[in-house]
């Protein structure tokens, strides 16, 4: 996985939407009393009760410590695992579900993989993630402004945001077949804190690896370059989100 590092307080605040945005997904994946479904990333678990709540068995993993103590202060059983070499024999699911967690994995192939493993021959591959063109704006102010600083090369795990016919050659690649897939463009309405705390949250990882004293500056400067495009006349933030969302079956 990428060395994204999480804060569940930060998450639950700044990033409620992928929670609240989860609908569609949940709609795609139709879980069913009895089926036993992998939640892949399951974060702090709120998606994971909401898929109990229909009657299936959810296993929830995370690759994040700090996530799977949140989920289970929550009262939902995650274990700690990587999407790249999940602790599960073959044939164990009836579906594996994920939402927003994708394209933080760094070894795609490998975690393809691992899902056609752990998938029952009838199974089906069911997740949404960032798409082509996902927070293009934000990607590109935060490059720019760690270039200046002399840190371009540091905003590395935004970067898979894989298009339609890709992502569904690479599914393919791994003996899926795709039953379903979009591509959707979700303007996404930010929190109070706006561009500045999702900066927080989401580009932590970054962030972190920056000398201390530049750290609040790259925010500042990146949150300034973003409000003209970003920001309304009333102060709300809109962060250009692109979603894949796909359904594949073994
Ligand atoms: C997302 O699509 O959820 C996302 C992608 C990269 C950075 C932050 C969020």
């Amino acid at each position: 996985m990428s060395t994204q590092t999480w804060d569940p307080s930060d998450y639950g605040k700044n990033g409620a939407f992928v929670q609240t945005m989860a609908s569609e997904v949940l709609e795609w994946l139709a879980a069913r009393t009895g089926e036993s479904i992998l939640d892949l990333g399951c974060g702090d678990g709120q998606l994971t009760q909401r898929i109990l709540a229909t009657g299936a068995t959810v296993v929830p993993v995370d690759s994040s410590p700090e996530m799977v103590a949140a989920a289970r202060a929550r009262g939902i059983l995650a274990q700690e695992a990587s999407a790249e070499s999940l602790p599960f024999s073959d044939r164990a699911f009836d579906a594996v579900f994920s939402n927003a967690v994708l394209h933080w994995v760094s070894d795609q192939d490998a975690m393809l993989a691992q899902v056609r493993r752990v998938l029952k021959p009838r199974g089906r591959f069911v997740a949404e993630m960032g798409g082509h063109g996902n927070i293009a704006a934000i990607r590109v102010a935060l490059g720019v402004v760690l270039a200046r600083h002399g840190f371009g090369d540091r905003d590395d795990g935004a970067s898979y945001s894989p298009t339609a016919d890709g992502y569904a050659q690479r599914l393919e690649g791994h003996g899926f077949h795709v039953q379903r897939m979009s591509l959707i463009a979700r303007p996404t309405l930010l929190a109070e804190s706006g561009v500045e705390g999702w900066l927080r949250t989401f580009r932590r990882g970054v962030l972190d690896g920056l000398p201390e004293p530049l750290r609040d500056t790259v925010v500042q400067e990146t949150t300034a370059l973003l409000a003209p495009v970003l920001r309304d006349e009333e102060g709300n933030w809109t962060a250009d989100y692109v979603r894949l969302r796909f359904i594949a079956t073994p």
